[in-house]
């Protein structure tokens, strides 16, 4: 499916997490130090939405806002209980004014 325009930048400040619809797929996107990530937007603990969540740009994870999971924004990984599987990520980058995410 290749490259798809997931947002505007401007709708993600520093910090923020957007949660978007892209091909059909729940993505939260974040961006952190002017670096964008995109992450499934369905906690793998409960399927909560994660664009709820908090983002933690120094640890550059984000935290679910229901059990407080915490996951890579990097890797998807979960980094403490009570999730224990990872969350998909996709590719992510800024293109211009937009923020494009690469899906399959
Ligand atoms: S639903 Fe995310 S930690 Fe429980």
């Amino acid at each position: 499916m290749g490259w798809i325009r997931a947002a505007a930048l401007s709708e993600l400040s520093d910090g923020a997490v957007l949660g978007v619809e892209v091909a059909g797929r729940r993505i939260a996107l974040a961006r952190v130090d002017g670096e964008v990530y995109a992450i499934s937007d369905v906690c793998s603990h409960r399927d909560f939405p994660l664009s709820v969540g908090e983002v933690d740009a120094g640890e550059c994870t984000i935290t679910c806002e229901w059990h407080g999971a915490a996951f890579s924004l990097r890797t998807g990984e979960p980094l403490c209980p009570p999730a224990f599987r990872p969350v998909p990520v996709f590719p992510a980058r800024i293109e211009g004014a937009d923020v494009m995410v690469e899906v399959e």
